[in-house]
């Protein structure tokens, strides 16, 4: 067995599983999920007419750098949504759900043989695929944190210089999940110079990049770029998906754009791999990112349930409106001594309504686990379930005070 495995960590949804084994929850209530983060929003019937006008491609092997068209889609929606001109030949790739390709540019950018070991830098709280892929492929996860003091923006500052120096791979999330933070242009301005110095790659996960509250849409990292002059987007690689865009999970669409170089040694690794997307999957997703009404709808939804549910939380948890994403990231009641699970728990038993503990979603580094005294609530239900789910946590606060 390749030993690297025994390194990976139990994922989040296991280690609530076992936290919630044994417990009944109160029956008089049906039971209400904000735990995971899937999208529950109806997919628009025009990409599932899509997808079954082209059954036909079913017929034939995909190529794994995608079809004209297909790779068009992407640099026009880059084009449309941040004023971007990539070359479709040469600077975007399909990739199944953005999951995967998080995944695979580790094992495609990490060189395992370097001494000492590489270090792939993460946010913390993150998304727990940066740390398996860093793992798997041979480095050392370092966990940079974000916390609410600093308005949960990461505190790349915390990584110490000669960590830097062994820096192969940094994993930014922005929007970000759990904390829904966007990062702003002289955070970028300073990550790009840090890699600038030594040699890093940056994936940027944004795949909540649609999903927003504010007036202004979230900057994106190859924007970002644009914005400060590094128009060859070297050694940065941006990684975007419809799932949460277009309400399609169980499509596995995404793209990744940016370094002409890094797309086309990802390419050779894909090939490989066996990851093209199928060409049926392709044409829907030609006409998803072909159209922005639907996604424009879809965030009218959430922007009118994250402003009927957020009110009537403040006064018990400490939380906000985020920025983007559909995550409420709350700081539990002093009552509860910064112990998420027991919180989660107690609520499971007495209210039947299922929230993430924060602690799950980050790594205990320098003393402290960032994501500890929190609690992670996926707003992805409808708005009245999501209110009811709301009004049981008063209920569970108030009780419990
Ligand atoms: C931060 C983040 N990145 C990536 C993904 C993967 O999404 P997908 O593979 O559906 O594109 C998720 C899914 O929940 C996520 O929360």
């Amino acid at each position: 067995m390749n030993p690297l495995l025994s390194r990976l960590q139990p994922y989040p949804f296991a280690r609530l599983r076992e936290l919630f084994a044994g417990v009944t929850p109160e029956p008089v209530y049906r039971p209400i999920s904000l735990g995971i983060g899937e999208p529950k929003h109806a997919t628009p019937a025009f990409i599932k007419d899509a997808l079954r006008n082209g059954l036909d491609a079913l017929a034939v092997y995909p190529a794994t750098a995608g079809e004209l068209p297909l790779r068009e889609a992407f640099t026009q929606w880059l084009q449309r949504r941040y004023g971007l001109a990539l070359d479709p030949a040469t600077q975007v790739l399909p990739v199944n759900g953005s999951r995967e390709a998080l995944f695979a540019l580790a094992q495609t950018v990490v060189d395992a043989s370097a001494q000492p070991r590489p270090i792939v830098v993460s946010p913390n709280p993150f998304y727990q695929i940066y740390e398996g892929a860093a793992l798997l492929a041979g480095a050392d996860p370092l966990y940079a944190p974000s916390v609410a003091e600093r308005n949960f923006a990461v505190d790349w500052d915390s990584v110490p210089a000669e960590a830097w120096a062994r820096t192969q791979l940094v994993y930014v999330c922005s929007p970000g999940n759990p904390t829904g933070a966007v990062m702003p242009l002289p955070e970028w301005k300073k990550l790009f110079e840090l890699s600038d110095r030594h040699g890093f790659v940056i994936a940027s996960d944004e795949c909540y990049s649609e999903i927003y509250f504010r007036d202004e849409a979230p900057l994106g990292a190859l924007e970002a770029a644009v914005r400060l002059g590094r128009k060859d987007f070297r050694n940065l690689i941006a990684l975007t998906s419809l799932s949460k865009r277009s309400n399609v999970p169980g499509l596995r669409s995404g793209f990744v754009a940016g370094d002409a170089g890094i797309i086309k040694s990802f390419l050779l690794y894909r090939t490989y791999h066996g990851s093209a997307m199928s060409g049926t999957v392709a044409a829907a997703s030609i006409a998803a990112w072909s159209d922005e009404s639907h996604v424009v709808d879809n965030r009218a939804q959430y922007r009118t349930k994250f402003a009927a549910v957020t009110p009537l939380l403040e006064p018990v948890l400490d939380v906000r409106l985020p920025d983007a994403s559909f995550y409420l990231w709350a700081g539990v009641p002093a009552a509860w001594n910064g112990d998420d699970q027991a919180f989660a728990r107690a609520l499971y038993a007495q209210y039947n309504v299922t929230v993430l503990p924060g602690s799950y979603l980050a790594r205990e580094a320098n003393g402290s686990n960032p994501g500890a005294g929190r609690i992670r609530m996926a707003l992805v239900a409808d708005t009245a379930e999501c209110t009811e789910a709301a009004h049981r946590i008063v209920n569970f606060i108030q009780s419990s005070s």
